[in-house]
């Protein structure tokens, strides 16, 4: 498989083409544009993807705490997995793509435990200590900077929260068999990151090892997922039977991670020992869920149900159509 192909398969067949660097991003770290795409359509719906999405679902059921206080998926997109997090209090879906997050509120807009926020992941602006449980699937494919990310994700967690972590793994069979017979000429051995596509990532499990642990984070469980990714299995057997026998595969794969698609359940021992704030479901302004991302001052103070505002730099966010803007200060 071409590297495109490769790139088509994991994770941006969408028509708009924009996985160019957003120039405008803040932090000057590269950040994809999904605004306007259409992954939803484009990627997903009838697109022969049911065993990867049905993987997935397996996957988290099998590492995500099923109930808690708080969750929140950073780069939500379209909220597509949101159904797994019903058994939580509150749900947060974070995305730097308003399009894609104002298409999930058309889904979960009506459940008053969701809370929709757009912003940037490398300016964060969830409160540190406040998650439960974080889920990030599909996005550290697209992150430029994952020691920079990891620092920005890791003090969301307190001592007894869960983050479960997924990423593209270059080290998979077909890279290595196709490195082999020199069919490829980048080596899935070499550790470094390898930019296959603009702004698309695969990782070598042991670098991601040590950047999570460099961030404070401990990696309790690790799952190789997705062995079947091959279109004459995906065309001959029914997808869940096939992500069945996946799941099968989930543990040795995690042990020897020769899969395409990395699950990892981490904990962070470091973190602080409580939550800091308790998750109030319906809570009408949750200024304190938020933190200021450019200054990283907290708690921000409601000027009205829809207005929060920095009390040190004095900048102003607001909510409009369910979605709180972080991305570009009022
Ligand atoms: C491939 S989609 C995955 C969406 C969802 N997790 C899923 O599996 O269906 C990647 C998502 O990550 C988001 N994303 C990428 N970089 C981001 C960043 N720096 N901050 C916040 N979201 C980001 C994109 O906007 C996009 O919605």
């Amino acid at each position: 498989m071409s590297a495109n192909n490769m790139a088509a398969a994991n994770c941006t067949a969408i028509k708009k083409p924009n996985n160019q660097a957003d120039a405008t991003a803040p932090a000057s770290i590269p950040v994809i544009d999904y605004e306007g795409s259409g992954y939803r359509q484009d990627f997903w719906e009838g697109q022969g993807r049911e065993y990867e999405d049905a993987v997935e679902r397996i996957a988290l059921k099998r590492l995500l705490p099923p109930h808690g206080k708080r969750i929140a998926e950073i780069g939500a997109g379209f909220g597509r997995l949101a159904d797994l997090y019903l058994g939580y209090d509150q749900i947060v879906l974070f995305d730097y793509s308003r399009t894609m997050l104002a298409d999930a509120v058309r889904k979960w807009g009506h459940d008053p435990r969701f809370v929709f926020v757009a912003g940037n992941l490398y300016q964060m602006p969830l409160a540190p200590g406040t998650l439960d449980t974080l889920v990030m699937v599909r996005v550290m494919h697209h992150l430029a900077d994952v020691p920079a990310a990891l620092a920005q994700l890791q003090p969301l967690l307190h001592q007894r929260s869960t983050a479960v972590l997924e990423y593209a793994n270059k080290r998979n069979l077909k890279a290595v068999l196709r490195w082999l017979t020199r069919q490829q000429r980048w080596s899935p051995f070499d550790p470094q990151p390898l930019e296959f596509v603009s702004m698309n990532f695969d990782f070598h499990p042991g670098w991601m090892a040590a950047k999570m642990k460099d961030a404070g984070l401990r990696v309790d469980e690790r799952l190789g997922a997705s062995h079947f990714r091959l279109p004459a299995l995906k065309n001959n057997l029914p997808a869940r039977l096939l992500a069945r026998l996946d799941s099968r595969l989930f543990r040795i794969g995690g042990k020897f991670p020769l899969a395409p698609s990395i699950f990892v359940r981490t904990a962070a021992p470091a973190a602080a020992e409580r939550p800091q704030r308790e998750a109030r479901p319906g809570e009408a302004g949750p200024a304190h869920l938020f933190r200021c991302p450019s200054c990283t001052a907290q708690p921000l103070a409601a000027v009205g149900p829809t207005h929060l505002q920095c009390p040190s730099c004095a900048r102003q966010y607001r909510q409009s159509d369910r979605i709180w803007d972080f991305k570009l200060p009022v």
